[in-house]
């Protein structure tokens, strides 16, 4: 039997990337799989046949996590469809890097509202669906940055810093009604988003992570199928480096 057998999983952002390999490897342990994409409907109607492959029931739902409004919608859809949310994972995410002397009001913003205030807009449709089944699993994907800042990127690290203040008070808010939140904080992961990094800098980094190498993909995915399932049913407020011991 699966790990996330009779589970519910809505998870944002996951046509590619980390989102896509979490997608998969919850609907391969069992889990039915919601998930919210922005622009793409045919890969999201690729990812949705992908999913029921595995023989769950899987769903698209565009909206975008910026977006109060359309979030609100969109967790009443899935509800409607579904019937419950078990597990809820804030993957969606953007960069728009540059230094601070540069940084523009508009790049600050979109990286915040669609990094940080997206996990508020779903959290807040999500909880009370989570508290009326109570209980509810909330995982929040952040990152190193987030933790230890980075040149250039004054714009993600807050948000993801941002994602671990906001993910420990909502796990002390709910944790007495079955709810946990947790973040993992990925180092560098070979995905879309980093694709577009120059390899010199790519070659930097590598150098400088303790195991010499990026993550791929599923190994995140793995890190998140821990704090999502039963297998970590005392663990809430946490935050989980996944990132070869670059933090360290
Ligand atoms: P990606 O760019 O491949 O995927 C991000 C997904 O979020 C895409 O499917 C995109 O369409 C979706 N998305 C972005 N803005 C959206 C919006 N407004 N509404 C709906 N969907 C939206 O990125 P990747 O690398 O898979 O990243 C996933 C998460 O992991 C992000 O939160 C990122 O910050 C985080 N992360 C990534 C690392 C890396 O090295 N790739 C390292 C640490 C954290």
């Amino acid at each position: 039997m699966g790990q996330l057998e009779g589970k519910t999983a809505l998870i944002t952002g996951a046509t590619r990337g980390i989102g896509h390999a979490m997608a998969k490897l919850f609907a391969s342990e069992g889990a039915d799989v919601a998930f919210v994409y922005r622009n793409s409907d045919d890969l999201a109607a690729s990812v949705e046949d992908e999913l029921k492959a595995c023989g769950v029931r899987a769903k698209a739902f565009k909206s975008d996590v910026q977006d109060f409004q359309q979030v609100q919608t969109t967790v009443g859809e899935v509800v409607k469809e579904f019937g419950r949310i078990d597990i809820l994972v804030n993957n969606a995410g953007i960069t728009c890097d540059g230094l601070l002397l540069r940084m523009g009001e508009q790049q600050w913003d979109e990286v915040i509202d669609t990094n940080l205030k997206s996990a508020f807009n779903f959290v807040k449709a999500c909880a009370p669906v989570m508290m009326r089944q109570r209980s509810g699993n909330i995982l929040s994907v952040a990152s190193v940055v987030g933790i230890h800042g980075n040149a250039g990127q004054a714009n993600y690290a807050a948000s993801k810093a941002g994602l671990v203040g906001f993910t420990k008070s909502v796990a002390k808010e709910l944790a007495s009604r079955g709810i946990r939140a947790n973040v993992i904080a990925p180092g560098f992961v070979v995905t879309e988003m980093t694709a577009k990094v120059d390899p010199s800098v790519v070659e930097g980094w590598c150098a400088g992570i303790p195991m010499k190498r990026g993550a791929d993909v599923d190994e995140i995915a793995r890190a998140a199928l821990f704090l999502v399932s039963d297998q970590s049913s005392y663990i809430t407020g946490h935050v989980l480096d996944v990132d070869g011991g670059m933090g360290m």
